[in-house]
């Protein structure tokens, strides 16, 4: 039976945001370096650990968000969730493609998707708003780095055209979809205790997860002992003026705020932004 949720809180997405499915095509193959950022082994893998992440990372928040789909009868609501659906399954499959070019050259991606799969099984065992709220604690995670991608110049520099291409398209519909699940969470009646909660139990795992597949990908290509690779790194992640990982650390945090809301930030220039610039990338 279908069970309909009133409208608990008004979204603060800003009218411009239109959450909409693009497809593209980077042309990504086996020209793309091997170390594609900076030519720096730990950056290019700690990207890798996220491409990875992405696979089951994806399907994990769209069947959270689907869970909810028979329960919503606002048709606005239905399709910003099929949109948000679509995007994230497009972002899963543009990775795919580079997880085959990294596993052409050695990295064992079925054996770190299998990591990811069994972490966020976890996260399965939990009922549908539990779910949902892990899904709202990866977004805003997300959204953050995404936020990052286009307010720190350090981020893409030195980074390939097709790599910088995919990462800026999928930061941008990230930042675009950033509420749909907390919109969606907060209209399901989720609370702020289990939000904050699943949040803290999310960042226990997400970040030991992202650095230790990092690791271990430095380690099956041989590349551990390469020192000359860390303190660029390390720069690029924890420098307090540009790292990028540093720097999210107040907009991170803003999640505990009882009165949180991800358009808190508002950064819908960034897709405008995207669109001038790349717009004409999109193929549908
Ligand atoms: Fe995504
Ligand atoms: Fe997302």
């Amino acid at each position: 039976m279908k069970r309909e949720y009133s409208k608990q809180t008004h979204s603060k997405q800003p009218q411009v945001v239109n959450v909409t499915f693009r497809k593209l095509d980077f042309g990504l193959d086996d020209t793309v370096p091997r170390y594609w950022v900076r030519d720096n082994p730990f950056i290019t893998h700690f990207y890798h650990a996220y491409s990875v992440m992405l696979v089951d990372g994806e399907k994990f928040l769209i069947d959270s968000v689907r869970n909810f789909k028979d329960d919503i009868d606002d048709q606005d609501t239905l399709d910003e969730i099929s949109a948000f659906c679509r995007q994230e399954a497009h972002h899963t499959h543009q990775h795919n493609l580079l997880n085959a070019i990294i596993e052409e050259r050695g990295v064992n991606v079925p054996f770190y998707v299998k990591i990811v799969k069994r972490a966020l099984g976890i996260g399965r065992l939990f009922g549908k708003k539990q779910q949902l709220a892990v899904t709202c604690a990866l977004e805003h995670l997300t959204a953050c780095n995404s936020h990052e991608g286009f307010s720190n110049s350090n981020v893409h520099e030195g980074m390939e055209k097709r790599m910088s291409q995919l990462w800026l398209w999928h930061q941008m519909e990230e930042i675009e979809h950033k509420a749909v699940c907390f919109d969606l969470y907060n209209r399901v009646g989720g609370s702020y205790l289990t939000r904050v909660f699943f949040f803290t139990l999310v960042n226990l795992f997400f970040w030991p997860l992202v650095f230790l597949l990092t690791f271990h990908m430095l380690w099956a290509d041989k590349q551990i002992g390469n020192i000359r690779q860390y303190w660029p790194g390390i720069s690029y992640l924890f420098s307090p003026r540009k790292g990028c990982l540093a720097r999210i650390i107040p907009d991170v945090l803003s999640y505990y705020k009882p009165s949180f809301h991800p358009w808190d930030v508002n950064d819908a220039e960034f897709i405008e932004q995207w669109v001038n610039a790349n717009g004409d990338m999109v193929l549908n």
